[in-house]
């Protein structure tokens, strides 16, 4: 393997005219680009599968867009989606297929994939129906009460932010949680909360094997027992979902009770299948399956829109665009919609745990950046915490703004306050306030000429500051599931062009190997003395602090 790096603009033959136009773009404005076309906005939209996206507050133009296109067909991004729908070994390290959207096609013809999608949603459905009416009882005859999914990874953050992000359409059959922490603070917690007669535990894990999820199953199983459920019962409170059968079955679950996931699934693209039972169970059946068809229509607006007029393509140049070219290293997403604030978090996973590489699908070293770093807020809360930074400070993160049009709640009078800031803290972020326009507004305050020479410059808003807004209607499953699928094939179209394997995650190995090191040092006191000395330290303070 040759030891040289690779570089982006070995990729791609229009690299120069790309920098060129990135270097005019670091001279010219967005409120500029507004002034010369009043159709700015409806030339640089898509509305396709319930969501709108207005990208036109974003540094590109036509130009940038032609040659962002290129860039498409010198990566054969079109053939690559072809490939990654029609269930391709894509994950190239692993070799295996990535079929994630296999779990939301609708009516698809027979499959191998989509009968065991099928088979695992009537098996769903069934365990979701018995336990809504009662028909599945705990260890004393009581109808269960609560659900708690132990997991964390791609079998945790999805469902527990589609659960979050579907509030208003809860059944409120059963008390649906989340554990996924190793700090036993998080299980802990729980417990003090639940009935050990009435409470359902799900075992997520696909490789049953995440030290994690194994220790909480393990706590929960010991407190069952403790509470009184008798051993012989422990199958009527434990239902797993995994691709090691035999490992759960080891565990103690019963094999009936347990919920298939195939190798042909990421962990973090796997909130469709049976992983996603939490949500199930929260807001039914048939909420869970306008979830994947959400999903799907976005799916079919992915394989099936000219790449100029595809949301997902257009989502995935715009972050290309920003990483490789205007050096941005971060993203924020705000959405403004509290029941989307877990969003960023499942959306850290899905980008970085996907495109955070710096090997090629060749296996040879990268130099350019691929994956950034990202982070976001509920809006309107950010405002009030980090909005600062983005107005005045030197960083530059691109953002993506997110808004529901309608309430779904009868507080319904402050949605306009909530979209109102949303667009404004977009529109200010475009236009910024320069200085005259500062010390223009200072006169009107009635300020001193001596005090405004002092305070206007502090007031400027360099604006320029690039954002992209999605709304939709109102969140509701279907538009969610297309919202959600939309960044999985944002991710994947940025995989493409960076030419790397966004469904494997070998860089997740070292840390869990070295823990499991440290773990033993710890618990035989015996600390290897070649370890660096901070490291050593360490250790030796947390034995002196608990022993
Ligand atoms: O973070 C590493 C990882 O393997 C994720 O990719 C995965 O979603 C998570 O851990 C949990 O893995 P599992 O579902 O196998 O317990």
């Amino acid at each position: 393997m040759s030891t040289e790096t690779k570089n982006i603009s070995d990729l791609y033959q229009n690299w120069d005219a790309l920098e060129a136009r990135a270097t005019q773009w670091k001279n010219q404005t967005l409120a500029q680009a507004f002034a010369k076309d009043n159709n700015r906005s409806a030339r640089f939209s898509i509305a396709a599968a319930g969501l709108e996206l207005d990208y036109s507050k974003n540094h590109i133009d036509d130009d940038v867009i032609a040659l962002l296109l290129d860039v498409c067909e010198q990566a054969e991004l079109k053939t690559a989606i072809k490939k990654l729908l029609r269930g391709d070994n894509v994950n190239n390290t692993e070799q295996r297929p990535a079929l994630h959207t296999a779990l939301r096609f609708l009516n698809q013809p027979e499959t191998e994939e989509n009968k065991a999608v099928a088979d695992a949603l009537d098996k769903m459905a069934g365990l979701v129906a018995r336990v809504h009416n009662g028909d599945w009882t705990g260890y004393s005859g009581k109808k269960i009460t609560d659900v708690v999914n132990i997991g964390i990874g791609g079998s945790d953050l999805g469902p527990r932010m589609v659960t979050k992000a579907l509030t208003p359409f809860h059944t409120d059959d059963v008390n649906v949680h989340f554990v996924a922490n190793i700090d036993g603070a998080e299980i802990f917690d729980m417990l003090q909360k639940l009935d050990s007669e009435s409470t359902l535990w799900l075992v997520a894990s696909k490789s049953f094997s995440t030290l994690e999820t194994l220790q909480n199953a393990l706590t929960a199983r010991a407190w069952m027992l403790d509470k009184g459920c008798p051993e012989a019962l422990l199958h009527k409170h434990f239902v797993a979902i995994s691709s090691k059968v035999d490992k759960a079955i080891d565990f103690g679950i019963a094999e009936e009770n347990i919920f298939p996931m195939w190798d042909w699934v990421g962990g973090r693209y796997s909130l469709w299948s049976a992983i996603g039972l939490p949500i199930a169970f929260a807001v039914g059946m048939d909420n869970f399956n306008k979830l994947r068809e959400g999903a799907a229509l976005m799916d079919a607006h992915f394989a099936e829109a000219p790449l100029e007029k595809n949301i997902p393509v257009i989502m995935g140049l715009l972050m290309f665009w920003y990483s490789n070219l205007l050096g941005a290293d971060n993203q924020a997403v705000l959405p403004y919609a509290n029941h989307l604030q877990l969003l960023p978090a499942y959306l850290q996973q899905l980008e970085m745990e996907s495109n955070g590489k710096s090997v090629n699908k060749a296996g040879e070293r990268i130099s350019y950046q691929t994956g950034s770093v990202v982070w976001g807020t509920e809006g309107s809360n950010g405002q009030h915490s980090f909005h600062q930074l983005l107005h005045q400070g030197n960083v530059f993160t691109p953002i993506d703004f997110i808004a529901p049009l309608r309430a779904h709640h009868p507080i319904a009078h402050q949605q306009k306050y909530l979209f109102a800031n949303c667009v404004a803290q977009s529109q200010a972020l475009m236009s910024g306030r320069d200085l005259e326009a500062s010390k223009a507004e200072l006169r009107v305050q009635g300020v001193s000429e001596s005090e405004i020479d002092f305070l206007a410059e502090h007031k400027v808003h360099p604006g320029n500051r690039p954002s992209s807004t999605i709304i939709m209607e109102e969140l509701n499953p279907t538009t969610l599931g297309a919202l959600i699928a939309a960044y999985e094939h944002k991710v994947f179209t940025l995989g493409v062009l960076w030419d790397i394997n966004s469904f494997d995650q070998w860089g997740v190995e070292l840390g869990k190997l070295l823990g499991t090191h440290v773990a033993t040092a710890i618990d035989t006191t015996d600390i290897p003395t070649d370890w660096d000395s901070s490291t050593q330290n360490l250790i030796k303070r947390f034995l002196n602090a608990n022993n």
